[in-house]
């Protein structure tokens, strides 16, 4: 197999807080190890478009505090398909890159792999999106950051429902998973959280207005994950509205306010661990996998195991926010 001299470098799918940081330690890793480094903007769409441009050391200056992604991102349709894919093959031939480093969520790095298989090709993941979804990482790039603006919000929400004697409910994104739903709830001290790996037979709003909140509080607070199996937050109280009319209910969707803003000190520092372990990984001459974080030791995950393995949610956590919402 060739040699790898030049890797390049995109960001797909929806930004985390959190890629720019990993943006600047894959570049600055990759020069420190004698490889060249090419940003392809805008992601898959840009690879199948060309728009490819050599990254230097200074290009990656003063970005690490930065929300969002230098690179843009993109999702591209056109990738996932096999003329798509071709396109893309043969820019990354034309441009003498030898290997991928994607950073991204589950179709990101789902296209990824499809690249790696039918080409034959050095493809690595780190994983970027703020849903926390995807398996064999303890974290995403991106999550930490979301949680702690999730918080901020609530806590605000907080004096209003709690001025008004209010229920609201605050629906926070997350696609199938619920751990910023779930996390948020037990750092906000919410009375309650809707996530769709919970108790799916269980009618979640009935156990919740069933555990007689109002006797010992004058408000609450909600969160409702996105998913589409939960109904959302309107869903909810909608059904509250009819089902309860004695309660004054509020609807908050925080919506895309979560992906923005300056990442936190811990994604900064995760970012910055995956992006030199991509290197590494390259370096030992790994492909195809994501690199990923787990007990606080960088670990490789096979793209098949990253993408098609459900993440856990973890049961206690469940139990933590039932224990103390009383
Ligand atoms: O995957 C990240 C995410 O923010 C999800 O939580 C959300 O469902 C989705 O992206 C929204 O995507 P878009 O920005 O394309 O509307």
């Amino acid at each position: 197999m060739k040699k790898i001299e030049c890797i390049g470098l995109l960001t797909s799918g929806g930004d985390a807080s959190g890629m720019n940081a990993a943006i600047r330690a894959v570049t600055r890793s990759a020069i420190f190890n004698g490889f060249k480094v090419k940003g392809i903007y805008r992601g898959y769409e840009g690879l199948i478009n060309g728009e490819i441009k050599e990254l230097t050391s200074q290009d990656v200056s003063s970005i690490i505090q930065r929300g969002g992604t230098i690179l843009k991102t993109a999702r591209s349709e056109e990738f996932t398909t096999p003329e798509g894919r071709k396109k893309a093959y043969d820019n990354l031939q034309k441009e003498g890159i030898d290997a991928l480093i994607v950073i991204g969520g589950n179709g990101s790095l789902a296209g990824a792999k499809a690249l790696a298989d039918e080409y034959d090709f050095t493809c690595i993941g780190l994983p970027g999106t703020i849903d926390n979804d995807l398996y064999g990482t303890d974290v995403t790039i991106g999550y930490n950051t979301a949680l702690n603006t999730i918080v901020e919000c609530v806590d605000k929400i907080r004096d209003t429902a709690t001025s008004h004697d209010r229920i609201f409910f605050v629906e926070v994104m997350g696609r199938d998973a619920g751990f910023l739903a779930q996390n948020s709830a037990v750092a906000s001290g919410a009375e309650a959280a809707i996530i769709p790996e919970d108790r799916t037979d269980v009618d979640q709003l009935e156990q919740f207005i069933g555990r007689g909140f109002r006797k010992s509080k004058n408000s609450s607070i909600v969160i409702v994950s996105e998913s589409p199996k939960n109904g959302g937050a309107m869903y909810y109280a909608e059904r509250v509205k009819k089902e309860y009319p004695e309660y004054d209910v509020r609807v908050t969707i925080l919506g895309h306010l979560q992906r923005g803003g300056s990442p936190s000190a811990g994604d900064r520092i995760l970012a910055s661990r995956l992006g030199v372990g991509a290197i590494d990984a390259i370096l030992e001459g790994q492909r195809n996998v994501m690199v990923g974080i787990r007990n606080d030791e960088v670990v490789y995950v096979p793209f098949i195991d990253a993408i098609k393995k459900d993440k856990p949610m973890d049961k206690d956590l469940i139990r933590v926010l039932d224990e103390l919402s009383i």
